[in-house]
This record gives structure tokens, C-alpha cells and sequence, in this order.
């Protein structure tokens, strides 16, 4: 495994530099102070606030309602927590699809009011002028193709990307971000050996989510890998804590301790 440099503030070109010296990336999304604390202090390279707070924080069974409004104050309070993270911000659904013009004013909203790092948005071919216009500006733009989450209904549901025939749509969309300056890609739910041909292709870092291991880096949405996250999570997540068990037990017993009177006892009172 190669050496891990020692860096006190993640920048795009450590992202760059990473993916030429086969250091992988390690991303979490975040919408919190808490989690962005924790997270920063474990040297995670970036955080993603992304829209996924949607499912996560907002209740929305998809991410199609969250709006630029609801998703600032949670990126400010990550973006002004870290100390060495990379900050990401996610442009939701309906805040870029106009044209360059309204994704560059989302990105400014983002870059000013969150003090995001940089900002995310969805769609290859089909948003390439607007990551260009953005980059332009001198934002950073990460790239997202293969499920993109935001055309789940045009796209008929939670479907994989890029297989058979499928892969000549990725490759061009992969292409496309790059040239329109993309500092990173992200590819999500894309067969293994699709992503592992873009990322030898392409110049820029991949970040994969269900994307397989040949990738530059791997992203994961935190209340999944955690545990925290109700119901059914995807497969290729794999989860390093039960936090919903945990805060369930604490939960149980809290409310025992009060119903037999054992909460609080006389060092948790004042006298
Ligand atoms: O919003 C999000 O968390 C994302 C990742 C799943 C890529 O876009």
C-alpha cells in the first residue's frame, strides 16, 4: 500500500495527486457539525453534503424534493467544522438543469452561504457546459454519472448503469465531465468492470459508490455505513457499526431507569 502523505488541507490536487501515486480517496457525506467533526478528526479526504440528506435528515423518500434552501445550512455547518477535509456540496435536483447561468448562481450560493470547497452536480454529456461555466468561475466541480439519483423516475428506479450496451453512454459521459473540467468523478451503482475501465481512462479521479475496487476512491452515505439508516440498504454497502441498535438500546434503558426511579440518582441531581 502506498504511504499516506501527511496533509493539513485537503485540496483538488491532492486529488490528482492521489490517483497518480495509487493512494486511494476516502469520502463520507455529511450534514452535520457532529459527524463532520468525527469524521475530519479520522482523516477522511472529503465530505460530501449531499442531497442524500433528503432520505437521511429531511424524511423524503427521494432526493427530488430537497431544495438549495435546506441543504445550505447543513453544508456551512460542515464546511465550518473541518479542519483538513475537502468540503463537497451537492447541487439538488431542479437548482442547474436551466443552464449554465442557474448553476453557476447555485454555486456561488454554495461557495458563499455554505462556505462549501466545492460543489456536485449530476448528469455527463448532458450538464458538461454547465460543470463548465461553473469551473470557469474557479469552483471546483465533482462530476456524478451512472445512477444519479435525481432521474430516478426517468431513469425507472434504483437501476445500475453502464452495462452492455449501457457502457458507451458512460465512457462519453466520463469524457465529457473531464473535458468540461471536472476535478473528480463520481460513478455510482455502475458494474465493476465498467468503472474499472473509465477510471484507466480517464485522466481525473473516480470516486466510486457500488462501483466495484478498481476505482480512485470509494464515497459512502454515512448513516448507511453506520448502521443508522432504516430499512433496506444497497448491496454493495458495507456497514462498520449498528448505530441504530446502539441508540435503541440507550433509548430502552433510559426509559427503564426513569419508570423504576433510578434516573437521575443524587450525584445527577443538584443539592
Ligand atoms: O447525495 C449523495 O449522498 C450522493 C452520493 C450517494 C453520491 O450523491
Amino acid at each position: 500500500m502506498p504511504e499516506q502523505p501527511v496533509i493539513k488541507r485537503v485540496r483538488t490536487r491532492h486529488f490528482q495527486s492521489a490517483k497518480e501515486q495509487g493512494i486511494k480517496i476516502t469520502g463520507l457525506t455529511s450534514y452535520d457539525t457532529l459527524t463532520a467533526g468525527i469524521f475530519d478528526e479520522s482523516g477522511i479526504d472529503f465530505l460530501l453534503v449531499g442531497d442524500s440528506a433528503g432520505n437521511a435528515v429531511l424524511g423524503y423518500e427521494t432526493t427530488v424534493p430537497v431544495t438549495v434552501d435546506e441543504l445550505i445550512p447543513l453544508a456551512r455547518a460542515v464546511a465550518t467544522t473541518v479542519r483538513r477535509a475537502f468540503v463537497v456540496a451537492d447541487m439538488p435536483f431542479g437548482s442547474y438543469e436551466s443552464g449554465p447561468e442557474e448553476a453557476l448562481h447555485t454555486a456561488f450560493r454554495f461557495m458563499k452561504e455554505a462556505q462549501a470547497h466545492a460543489v456536485k452536480l449530476e448528469g455527463g454529456t448532458r450538464s458538461a457546459e454547465q460543470i463548465r461555466r461553473i469551473v470557469e468561475a474557479g469552483i471546483p466541480v465533482m462530476a456524478h454519472i451512472g445512477f444519479t439519483p435525481q432521474s430516478e423516475h426517468g431513469l425507472g428506479g434504483h437501476m445500475i448503469q453502464g452495462r452492455g450496451a449501457g457502457f458507451e453512454q458512460l465512457i462519453a459521459d466520463a469524457r465529457a465531465v473531464e473535458q468540461a473540467g471536472a476535478f473528480a468523478v463520481v460513478l455510482e451503482m455502475v458494474p465493476a468492470d465498467a468503472a474499472a475501465k473509465v477510471t484507466a481512462e480517464l485522466r481525473i479521479p473516480t470516486i466510486g459508490v457500488g462501483a466495484g475496487p478498481d476505482v480512485d476512491g470509494q464515497l459512502l452515505v454515512w448513516t448507511d455505513f453506520a448502521g443508522f439508516t432504516a430499512g433496506r440498504i444497497p448491496k454493495f454497502v458495507r456497514q462498520y457499526a449498528d448505530l441504530r441498535g446502539v441508540l435503541a438500546d440507550a433509548v430502552t434503558a433510559f426509559r427503564a431507569d426513569v419508570s423504576s426511579g433510578s434516573y437521575p440518582n443524587a450525584d445527577e441531581s443538584y443539592s
